[in-house]
């Protein structure tokens, strides 16, 4: 072998290695990725289910909508709304519910004019899933 020859091949080894542990070092962080995702995805259907209603307590929903959800003079029940609302649309009712008219509510419009739905924008958009969640299972 010439100087030059091994040199080239110092090189080659050298590539070789760097794009090696260029590929281990990226599965590793897609594993690391994937990891955390399912942990976060971990919550099973009924962990939500109580996320969701425990947010609903905590966030005095049920003074309006009644206790366990079946409707109060001053606002309608919240079951079977899944008739109504897909997961997305719900959450953006939630946000801004005063852009959304519907003459099923009339009833309350007109006997409690001062009792309107609130706007939650303030809760964060994750727990307004789970209460969607939690709504359109009930
Ligand atoms: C101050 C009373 C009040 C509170 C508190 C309240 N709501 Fe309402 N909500 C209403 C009224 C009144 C309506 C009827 C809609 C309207 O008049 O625009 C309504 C309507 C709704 C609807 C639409 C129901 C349907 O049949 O489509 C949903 C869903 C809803 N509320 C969820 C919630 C959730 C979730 C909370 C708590 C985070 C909450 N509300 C807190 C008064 C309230």
């Amino acid at each position: 072998m010439t100087n030059a020859q091994k040199w080239i091949s110092v090189f080659l080894g050298l590539f070789l290695v760097l794009f090696i542990l260029g590929r281990i070092t990226k599965k590793e962080d897609s594993a690391n990725y994937m990891h955390e995702n399912y942990s976060s995805a971990a919550t099973n259907e009924s962990e939500k289910k109580e996320d969701g209603l425990a947010l609903i307590k905590k966030n005095g929903c049920i003074v309006c909508h009644g206790q366990d959800l079946t409707g109060s003079k001053m606002a309608p029940q919240l079951v079977n709304i899944k008739e109504h609302w897909s997961r997305d649309g719900l959450i953006n009712y939630l946000r801004n519910p005063s852009a959304y008219k519907d003459d099923r509510f009339d009833e309350f419009r007109i006997k409690y004019p001062n009792i309107v739905m609130p706007s939650y924008g303030n809760i964060d958009v994750k727990d307004l899933g789970k209460i969607a969640d939690y709504l359109l299972t009930r």
